[in-house]
């Protein structure tokens, strides 16, 4: 029923909208939303929409024009951590979907386990590791939720934000992204296993959502925005402050990646 209304209410304000690509803003993150020209909705009209409590400040979807490609911006996301729910950003999803993007580009702040990937740098998801052990389609009833991710972070889409990268100068280290639950930060014993797993940064959000992308076969990317080194790796002090005051460098640097990539499909 949320579903039905949200996209009533979306359809109400942006009634001509068609995005192609979806994207989720991460942490620090949402300058982009702002370059958008086109509608934001408030997620409090937005029933089935995270409401309180994401990173503090009130989240819009913004529908519009990005580099002349039609987008839907989330700008804000519930995390696993805020509530418990592993499928909180299941319907936002779902309503994008039947507006029509096919893509799915996700968005995070993390921190790195990697020298040559240091804060203020971006690091292209190629895989991940469900470190939480939880999924967004537990209780999905029907086979659809037996869901294959061995190519969950699209190579196409890998190969166009490397072309861009190389275009633009940045440098694009692929890796493997940890889901913790958080909200707490890791130890830096979990850290040291994680590496051992076979992780390259760690996060508390995105797999949730590339894990409902890709059943609801959506093509997928994520890129982590390195807020700093995971805890044990670095001298900084971790904190939320720290990640929200960090981002905006990595920021700078995604947004040239996105911007190229959006350019890259007209
Ligand atoms: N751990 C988990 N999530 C994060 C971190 C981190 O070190 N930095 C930014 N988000």
């Amino acid at each position: 029923m949320s579903f039905e209304a949200a996209l009533a209410a979306i359809r109400a304000q942006a009634p001509d909208i068609r995005p192609r690509v979806g994207f989720i803003l991460g942490s620090g993150l949402g300058h982009l939303a702002d370059s958008v020209d086109g509608v934001a909705i408030d997620y409090t009209e937005l029933p089935g929409f995270p409401h309180a409590s994401v990173s503090g400040h009130s989240p819009k979807l913004v529908l519009g024009r990005l580099e002349r490609v039609e987008v839907a911006v989330l700008g804000g996301r519930e995390h696993y951590y805020e509530n418990g729910r592993a499928d909180a950003m299941r319907l936002p999803l779902e309503v994008l979907n039947s507006l029509g993007i096919d893509t799915l580009f996700v968005t995070n702040a993390c921190g790195s386990f990697l020298p040559e990937i240091p804060p203020g740098n971006l690091m292209l998801v190629n895989d991940h590791i469900n470190y939480s052990g939880r999924s967004p389609l537990i209780g999905e009833p029907t086979d659809r939720r037996f869901v294959n991710l061995t190519e969950a972070y699209d190579p196409g889409i890998r190969a166009q934000l490397q072309a861009v990268a190389k275009d633009e100068e940045i440098p694009l280290i692929e890796g493997v992204y940890a889901w913790y639950s958080g909200p707490n930060f890791e130890t830096p014993a979990e850290i040291r296993a994680l590496k051992i797993l076979g992780a390259d940064a760690v996060g508390m959000s995105t797999v949730p959502e590339i894990i409902l992308g890709r059943f609801l076969g959506l093509r997928c990317c994520a890129v982590s925005v390195v807020t700093n080194m995971a805890a044990g790796l670095g001298n900084e002090q971790i904190s939320h402050e720290h990640t929200k005051a960090s981002a905006p460098v990595g920021a700078a640097k995604l947004e040239k990646i996105i911007r190229g990539y959006l350019r890259g499909l007209t």
